[in-house]
């Protein structure tokens, strides 16, 4: 994509920016990623549902990692993550938004906000040259997932919202 200045923007337009690698393996093992790729160019959970599945309609297990689909349609997977009760997600931390005061603020146990911008990766496994555009936040759904959130080495400000 040209331009990519900040893919933020660019969110109506492609869906498959991937977790930088190194935010999963921080964060442990998960058992599923209900919003992966078709292609994936490694696995971020013991198993994945794509959009042919359609995650969303899918039953969840065990601990999910969820980094959703951008734009307006992110509120129905973070309501997901909240439902289940066992997950991290990780979303632009766009904090004003009735979807942080729908899914976040009331419902979520921890978040950590994490320092500078990420470079998110390309399906083919490459990092984007230009990084994202806008902050992240990693968001845990269940108190063992928020004390993973403060234990990891994820530079960033942790905050717990809920004991
Ligand atoms: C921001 S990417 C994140 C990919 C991966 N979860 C990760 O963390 O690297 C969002 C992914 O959701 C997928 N997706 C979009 N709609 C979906 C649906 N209804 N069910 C499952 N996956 C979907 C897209 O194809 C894309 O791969």
């Amino acid at each position: 994509m040209s331009g990519m200045g900040s893919h933020q923007s660019a969110a109506a337009l492609k869906d498959e920016w991937l977790t930088p690698p190194h935010i999963i393996a921080a964060l442990g093992e998960f058992d599923l990623d209900p919003c992966s790729p078709i292609n994936r160019p490694w696995p971020t959970a013991a198993a994945h549902y794509t959009i042919l599945d359609n995650g969303l309609q899918m039953p969840w297990h065990g601990r999910v990692w969820c980094n959703p689909p951008y734009g307006l349609e992110a509120a129905q997977w973070l309501a997901r993550c909240a439902d289940h009760g066992n997950a991290i997600a990780l979303v632009f931390a766009r904090t004003e938004t009735r979807m942080f005061f729908d899914h976040v603020w009331p419902e979520a146990h921890a978040v950590l906000f994490i320092e500078g911008r990420l470079h998110f990766h390309h399906v083919d496994g490459t990092r984007a040259k230009a990084n994202s555009g806008a902050p992240s936040v990693l968001i845990a759904y269940g108190a063992i997932n928020a004390a993973d959130l403060r234990r990891i080495k994820i530079p960033g400000k942790f905050i717990r919202l809920k004991l």
